[in-house]
């Protein structure tokens, strides 16, 4: 985990939607910008910039994954997908009973402790999952192909 204050983890779990479905521009932008204030360092950079463009991406989604977590950004991303599978939030409670029931039908022993500590790891998925629907992540899959970056 980054060492970073829970006020910065919080504005950047808001917008790495928005960061990361601007990757892109986002990688263009960072090296034009580099060179046209900074000419001599280009030739530190080879000239085909695709590739190194697409580790910088790659660099960005794991420094918000060491900020917020990973589970917490593919949670939300899982969670706007299920809004635009049609899920509401009042469906969560039932797939919860769902699962807890299962859990307890393939661990008939019964712990009790286990059974509250799964409760709550479920209710903090949940949180996250709602946390997603609710924010402007992308409702489909997002194609973590770059694409054509030049
Ligand atoms: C409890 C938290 C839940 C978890 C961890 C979960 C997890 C998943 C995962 C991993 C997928 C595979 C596709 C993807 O990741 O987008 C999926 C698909 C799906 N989930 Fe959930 N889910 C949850 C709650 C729900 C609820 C409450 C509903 C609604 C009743 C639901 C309905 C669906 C549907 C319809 C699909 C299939 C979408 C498709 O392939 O077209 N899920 N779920």
């Amino acid at each position: 985990m980054l060492d970073i204050d829970p006020q910065t983890r919080h504005a950047i779990r808001n917008s790495f939607g928005s960061v990361l479905a601007d990757r892109v521009e986002l990688s263009r932008r960072f090296y034009e910008g580099l060179f046209a204030s900074h000419p001599e360092l280009r030739a530190m950079f080879p000239e085909d910039l695709t590739e190194l463009r697409r580790k910088f991406v790659d660099m960005i989604v794991v420094v918000i994954d060491s900020a917020i977590g990973p589970a917490t950004r593919l949670l939300e991303e899982a969670g706007a997908r299920h809004a635009g599978y049609g899920v509401l939030p009042e469906h969560y409670p039932v797939a919860r009973e769902a699962l807890l029931t299962a859990l307890r039908e393939s661990h008939p022993a019964g712990d009790p402790e286990l059974e509250r500590a799964w409760a709550a790891l479920l209710d903090a998925v949940i949180a996250a999952m709602l946390r997603g629907a609710q924010s402007s992540l992308p409702r489909a899959p997002v194609d973590r192909t770059l694409g054509r970056m030049d």
